[in-house]
């Protein structure tokens, strides 16, 4: 039984799974994806659309031990949209996040902006749980050396979308600021986004609720 376990938590780790999960504040639904070894929950939903681009809301909730915690919607680390998040006092910060090739991650140019939904924002002496709307994070235009591309998130796919998750067991240098600088990450990987399961018909009365 424990090998069996240890064997379902390591392929875990590889590629984090989804379940549906609602949220018991809000009655907000998303697709749930856990970092097991961290405690770390990340959670989306979208609106039934067919194609990008569309908002996504994001949830994130973590322990305290986590000092930051982001997900990358193209599923690495350059190159498309990153969106972070931490606890300040008790208030959670979203942060917008673009990181070019051959550079930590920094402030995004707008492509990868988000309006905060407060309403479900919150911290407490343990945990953190941010919720955020992210508008430009389902499609985007990357330019490299190997030109311009645009990407996006298929939203009738039945496979799972590949995202990855980073995070960090230090705080962010100013918590306060959105832009404030982020130490390397403690441990990332690929999370599995069942796009079936984040797809809500509720979206707009999610998003008015959350407001
Ligand atoms: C920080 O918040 C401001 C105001 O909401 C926003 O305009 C800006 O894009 C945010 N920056 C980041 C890095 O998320
Ligand atoms: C803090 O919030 C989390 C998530 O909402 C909750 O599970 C936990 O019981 C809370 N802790 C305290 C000390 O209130």
């Amino acid at each position: 039984m424990r090998l069996f376990l240890t064997a379902l938590l390591a392929s875990a780790a590889s590629s984090v799974m989804a379940t549906r999960y609602c949220d018991p504040a809000t009655s907000v639904c998303y697709d749930q994806m856990v970092v097991a070894s961290y405690g770390v929950a990340y959670r989306v939903a979208i609106p039934d659309v067919a194609a990008a681009p569309f908002d996504i809301l994001l949830q994130i909730a973590a322990p305290q031990s986590v000092g930051w915690a982001g997900v990358a919607w193209g599923g690495r680390m350059t190159l498309n949209p990153l969106t972070v998040g931490w606890a300040n006092n008790d208030k959670t910060v979203a942060s917008s996040r673009w990181a070019p090739p051959g550079t930590t991650p920094c402030p995004a140019p707008t492509r990868a902006r988000r309006t905060p939904a407060s309403r479900a924002s919150e911290a407490n002496s343990t945990h953190w749980t941010l919720t955020a709307l992210c508008r430009g994070c389902s499609q985007w235009t990357a330019t490299s050396q190997r030109g311009t591309n645009t990407e996006s998130l298929d939203p009738a796919a039945t496979a799972p979308a590949d995202l990855a998750y980073a995070l960090s067991v230090t705080l962010p240098a100013e918590p306060a600021n959105n832009a404030s600088r982020i130490s390397y990450h403690s441990a990332r990987g690929a999370l599995a986004l069942d796009m079936a399961v984040a797809k809500t018909s509720k979206f707009d009365e999610y998003v008015q609720l959350l407001s």
